[in-house]
């Protein structure tokens, strides 16, 4: 597979402008790191013909953070062929104060091919953690809680706040409905109780030690492989 053969060859040059680059540049920003060679670089023989491929990535290198199969193609591309098999689940956070988790849940969000992100409450969110990812994630925003309830109910999906109530049933052995949104609280104040009386059921993650809680960014890591491990074709 080109893609491939173009990262066992790893490449040369510096890094590629053009159409990649901005996202590139954003990504050394993102990370905080020194730029450096990753990915690969200018495609070596005959270029590979596809409407997917793009032109200045063949010939600059592609340094973004995309799996090998998508290296070479155009963002839009990629974008298209995600939403073509994404899963049925969304994933939500509540945001009233800028939580900073929400770059890991949209990262973690794109490696679980979730439907959408949702943020609900402020608009503006800080993009750190989420490695470029957001690029390649719908992301719709609700100005309050019961705007978001009233999208779920048209859209046909069950709302599962995901949080620690004593009531909450354990997400090890609930059965996920296939089309869902599994909505998380903030660091502090956790899942606000307008989701908590309108979501169709509550799920905790089971813990052991002495901490009452896990930090939102793993919770949702957690709940989100709860539903591949219950739906997702593996293999
Ligand atoms: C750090 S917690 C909020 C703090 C919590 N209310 C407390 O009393 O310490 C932030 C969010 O992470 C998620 N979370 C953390 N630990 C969890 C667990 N064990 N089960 C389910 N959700 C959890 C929930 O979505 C929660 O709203």
């Amino acid at each position: 597979m080109a893609s491939e053969r173009g990262a066992e060859r790893g490449g040369a040059s510096g890094p590629a402008e053009g159409p990649g680059a901005s996202e590139q540049a954003e990504q050394v920003e993102q990370t905080g790191q020194v730029e450096r060679e990753v990915g690969v670089g200018p495609w070596e023989g005959p270029w590979p013909e596809g409407e997917h491929y793009d032109p200045e990535l063949l010939a600059r290198g592609d340094r973004r953070n995309v799996v090998d199969e998508y290296r070479y193609w155009r963002h839009e591309a990629i974008v298209a062929d995600l939403d073509a098999r994404r899963h049925t689940f969304h994933v939500a956070i509540e945001n009233w104060q800028h939580d900073f988790n929400i770059g890991t849940v949209v990262r973690t969000a794109n490696a679980f091919l979730a439907a959408e992100v949702h943020i609900i409450g402020r608009r503006r969110w800080n993009r750190r953690g989420a490695m470029v990812t957001d690029r390649y994630q719908h992301i719709r925003h609700h100005a309050t809680v019961e705007e978001f309830v009233a999208w779920a109910a048209e859209s046909g999906l069950a709302v599962l706040g995901v949080d620690l109530f004593p009531d909450s049933s354990p997400i090890e052995t609930y059965a996920m409905p296939r089309d869902c949104v599994l909505v998380f609280g903030q660091e502090g104040p956790g899942l606000s109780e307008e989701v908590r009386r309108t979501a169709t059921a509550t799920l905790s993650i089971a813990q052991f030690g002495s901490t009452r809680s896990i930090n939102a960014g793993t919770a949702a890591g957690i709940a989100m492989h709860s539903w591949i491990r219950q739906h997702a074709r593996i293999g």
